[in-house]
């Protein structure tokens, strides 16, 4: 029997894997993928290529194209339909388990899944549109990047301001070390379960507000600030009552979140109508934050500038979680071949606090 050590709730820095994929640098502000600074990939290297470099190590590599595939029953909220129709594609293109294939089997049903979880959304997306036409595939096929093929397979047409925001969005949150989604990922593949089960429970896992739904949240703060004309005020108010300012703050970073100056740069490249007013939040909320709180720097996070992002491209709030699931396939994806090769099943322990042994007489 193994000892047990101190109870540390949520895990919080307790070390479950090592990994050679991506870990932020806390104090540095840096988000590396494979050792590659995440500032060096943008706009250099569209989104699939960066799938590459995460699961294949790789830049050469990339995320295969979608295969012609007709998902079962779409409702129009993606991160269901996500998780659902990827859970059946195992059934449906027979995947064998884990422990059983080899790793470039592995690799291959990670490719296809991944293309095809992309198409899912659209298609999920195009349904909440009320569309129940699919895109003619030749139409989606024109579609030189990943991205342009999803807005291709969403809405028939891509403009390129919106290919830009979600490619770049896409690069920026492909993957982050071990987050929830992505521990939910490995503990699955670690039971030996086939790669689509593995993707779907990440899925659910990604699908809760505290982890993939923040940036729903900013744009209804920017409408309010605007509205007050007036954010130092605002600030105060806010924290006043007890409210925390979204966009701020991070369990990991100390420093700047790398992803949030990226984000920034691109909100601005891409004329976000709400660049001006964010950017005089994130001064006063960044300005009394550091007053209220000297002891722990409360930086500006992904979330924030995510937000002005995917509202260039039109993406309705609602929709950001699936958004974020499509650009973690890369992350989950290399997180699960990891765990095949290097991985031990998981098995923490729990320390049981309930009744003694009491006889079932006391119950009635
Ligand atoms: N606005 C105002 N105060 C904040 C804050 C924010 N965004 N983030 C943290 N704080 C304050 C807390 O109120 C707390 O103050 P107290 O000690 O006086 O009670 C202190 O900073 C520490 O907060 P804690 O929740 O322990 O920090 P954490 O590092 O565990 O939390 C977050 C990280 C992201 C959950 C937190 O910063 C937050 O809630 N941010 C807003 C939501 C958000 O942007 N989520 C997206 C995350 S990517």
């Amino acid at each position: 029997m193994t000892e047990t050590t101190d109870f540390t709730p949520g895990l919080e820095g307790v070390v479950a894997v090592e990994t050679e994929i991506a870990e932020p640098d806390r104090e540095g502000g840096v988000l590396r993928y494979r050792g590659v600074d995440i500032e060096e990939l943008v706009g250099r290297y569209p989104y699939e290529h960066v799938w590459g470099l995460l699961v294949d190590d790789d830049l050469d590599s990339a995320m295969p194209q979608p295969e012609p595939y007709e998902p079962a029953r779409l409702t129009g909220n993606a991160p269901a339909d996500l998780q659902a129709e990827t859970a059946r594609l195992g059934g449906q293109w027979q995947l064998g388990k884990l422990n059983e294939i080899s790793d470039a089997q592995a690799r291959e049903d990670l490719g296809r899944l991944s293309s095809q979880m992309m198409g899912i959304v659209a298609r999920s997306a195009r349904l909440a549109d009320g569309v129940t036409e699919p895109v003619p595939d030749d139409v989606v096929r024109r579609g030189s990047t990943a991205a342009e093929k999803f807005l291709l397979q969403w809405r028939g047409e891509a403009d390129p301001r919106a290919v830009k925001a979600i490619d770049t969005y896409w690069i920026c949150t492909a993957e982050h070390g071990l987050n929830a989604s992505t521990f939910t990922a490995r503990v699955t593949a670690s039971t030996g379960a086939d790669c689509a089960a593995a993707l779907s429970s990440a899925v659910g896992a990604l699908s809760g507000p505290l982890h993939g739904g923040a940036p729903a949240y900013v744009k209804p703060m920017l409408e309010d600030v605007a509205a007050m004309g007036d954010p130092e005020k605002w600030v105060v108010e806010t924290l006043d009552s007890g409210k925390r300012i979204m966009g701020f703050g991070h369990r990991v970073y100390r420093a700047e979140d790398p992803r949030s100056r990226i984000l920034k740069r691109t909100a601005r490249e891409l004329g976000s109508p709400q660049i001006e007013i964010a950017e005089q939040l994130e001064d006063a909320a960044l300005a009394e934050l550091e007053r209220r709180h000297p002891e722990r720097p409360l930086k500006t996070n992904v979330e924030y500038y995510s937000a002005l992002v995917l509202d260039v491209a039109e993406i309705p709030p609602p929709l950001a979680p699936a958004m974020f699931a499509c650009s973690r396939v890369a992350g989950w994806s290399a997180h699960i071949l990891e765990q095949k090769r290097t991985g031990r099943l998981f098995r923490p322990s729990a320390r049981y606090v309930g009744p003694s042994a009491r006889p079932l007489s006391s119950l009635g």
